[in-house]
């Protein structure tokens, strides 16, 4: 047995394995502690060459994991329109001198928000409002994430980490054939449908392998250089936003700007199979949803070892994430506005008795599946492990690709469409076939529900896996299963990144969207079960391990990423 995959918990715990784990933990921590396990190695595995790039030049001038990532958040905003940006919000998992940290800087809902703002006379939802254009955005939270993250934790000058997004703001850079490809068939999509944006008139020029540049992206990002957080919610910038909004029937204000606060949160720390899983608080919906996964897994699974992927393993995992999911619709939401329930969500007997319900060769009626209590994706994410063995996981977004499909004229960035996750009636799936209600209703300043889910895997209170990805709801999936990829099937980065996954999430009722190279007779197996198969890529994972003192990282192949350990 491989030290990574050191404890392949079995069902009922006995004597024989409380010995065998004893005698394990004596090996790993002997391995662990080994000072040769700590070689100065440090790994990057991002979304883009531009962002590897910079990561990896910003440790090698000395700047730590948390330097790196403000940096490549940044150059992401140039150079990953689709995602990459200063007009959404995120997560920043840090794992730093032994302590972990989780930086919120989520959007929220502006001032003038509320419940039924997306509702037409009759109370129905009106189609694309919290989707595309003017009325789909939340309040940035990016730059004020950047500016906590580099208050509490960064050691090099501010101005040192956004000179290289400006560079290739100012600079141009080579659009890379995948992103033109996007762009293209964005513009499109977006002329079929009727919805007002301006994204043409910014990206339309951006053409494969030729240089692009962005001056009035340049622009903001000098002032955000030069007055830090100020740059962005103050002066020049907040005016420029507060006046194309107005113009345009929008109603994020300065004063929304200006009372943008990132938040340093605890993040959540599981136990599972002998490792600690730190991961996202709420008003991540990812957290609590992963542990839930990993923990239920291993109550309802048999006691044999299930082959990966096998029609068995996708069933049973398909099983957790229906009561996952019903969970979430209920109790997540922004804590600041409702209380999350998250002691009684992560108890052993509420989820024994959860798991007890499954079984192993039959569906479960998604109807009856409720609450347990007494409830084209985009988004990106990227993981740094520095030479002192601080990690970073950082998951942010505007939400679908290319946000809201609105660029800040003068500003030159794009907005979120993040409003769309919150619940805009209750019981109505969002774009994702996610649902909710009170616990995720819109409220003036309140977060809307997400399901980023920037993970780090620790033991003995060292790194061992950095992990996350862009997808929507099926983040989470991706997520639990990258972990499952390592722990359980011992794989390598790539094997983790590249290896088909698959998702269930309640609603739609018993579907499975699963990645291309899933077994065909497990799809067949699993059709025969009843469920519907959905072969739609989703997620693009960016992880890191350290396997024995020796770091591993990956990008998934499907994207445009690029990992390296050096
Ligand atoms: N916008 C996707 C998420 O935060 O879950």
């Amino acid at each position: 047995m491989s030290k990574w995959s050191k404890y392949h918990q079995e069902k009922g715990s006995t004597m024989a394995n409380l010995v065998k784990y004893a005698a394990h933990l004596l090996i790993v921590t002997a391995i662990f502690f080994h000072p040769a396990s700590f070689a100065k190695q440090a790994a990057v595995a991002m979304p883009d060459s531009y962002s590897s790039d910079t990561a990896r030049a910003i440790l090698e001038q000395g700047g730590n994991a948390v330097d790196a990532a403000i940096a490549a958040q940044f150059v992401l905003a140039v150079t990953l329109p689709e995602a990459g940006n200063i007009g959404g919000g995120g997560f920043m998992l840090i794992q730093k001198d032994g302590k972990g940290d989780f930086i919120d800087y989520r959007e929220t809902a502006p001032a003038a928000a509320h419940r039924d703002m997306y509702l037409d006379d009759k109370g129905d939802v009106i189609d694309n409002m919290s989707v595309y254009g003017i009325h789909a955005s939340g309040v940035p939270g990016s730059v004020a994430g950047m500016w906590l993250a580099h208050q509490k934790h960064g050691s090099l000058e501010w101005k040192t980490l956004l000179e290289p997004a400006v560079k290739l703001a100012e600079q141009g850079f080579i659009v890379h054939p995948k992103l033109a490809a996007s762009i293209e068939r964005y513009i499109a999509r977006m002329a079929k449908k009727s919805v007002n944006i301006n994204f043409a008139d910014y990206f339309a020029e951006a053409k494969a392998n030729k240089v692009f540049k962005q001056p009035e992206l340049a622009a903001t990002l000098k002032r955000i250089r030069d007055q830090g957080k100020a740059g962005f919610y103050e002066g020049e910038t907040a005016k420029i936003i507060a006046t194309f909004m107005k113009q345009h029937g929008g109603i994020i204000t300065e004063q929304d700007l200006k009372a943008y606060e990132a938040k340093s949160r605890t993040p959540i720390k599981g136990n599972w199979r002998g490792y600690e899983v730190l991961t996202s608080p709420p008003p991540s919906s990812g957290g609590i949803a992963i542990l839930q996964w990993l923990k239920m897994y291993d109550l309802a699974k048999p006691k044999e070892k299930l082959e990966h992927n096998s029609t068995t393993y996708v069933h049973i995992l398909a099983e957790v994430g229906k009561r996952v999911f019903a969970d979430r619709a209920e109790y997540l939401g922004d804590p600041d506005f409702y209380e999350v329930p998250k002691t009684a969500l992560l108890a052993d007997d509420y989820l024994s008795n959860r798991a007890s319900t499954i079984r192993p060769d039959a569906i479960s009626t998604t109807e009856n599946i409720k609450p347990g209590l007494h409830e084209s994706e985009q988004t990106t994410h990227f993981s740094i492990l520095d030479k002192w063995g601080n990690a970073v996981a950082n998951t942010t977004t505007i939400n679908l690709s290319f946000g809201s499909g609105v660029v800040v004229s003068g500003a030159g960035f794009i907005l979120n469409d993040e409003m769309d996750d919150f619940s805009a009636k209750p019981g109505v799936m969002n774009v994702f076939g996610a649902i909710g209600g009170k616990a995720n209703e819109i409220q003036p300043h309140k977060r809307m529900l997400s399901s980023m889910t920037p993970t780090i895997l620790l033991q003995d209170n060292k790194v061992k896996m950095v992990t996350g990805s862009p997808g929507g709801t099926t983040i989470i999936s991706s997520v639990y299963e990258s972990i499952l990829n390592a722990v359980e099937f011992d794989m390598t980065a790539e094997q983790v990144v590249d290896s088909p996954r698959f998702h269930h999430q309640l609603w739609p009722k018993n579907v499975i969207r699963y990645h291309t190279g899933l077994e065909p007779k497990v799809v067949k197996a699993l059709e025969k079960m009843g469920y519907t198969l959905d072969e739609r890529h989703f997620g693009d994972m960016h992880v890191i391990i350290n396997k024995d003192g020796k770091l591993d990282a990956a990008s998934e192949a499907s994207g445009r990423g690029k990992a390296m350990v050096f």
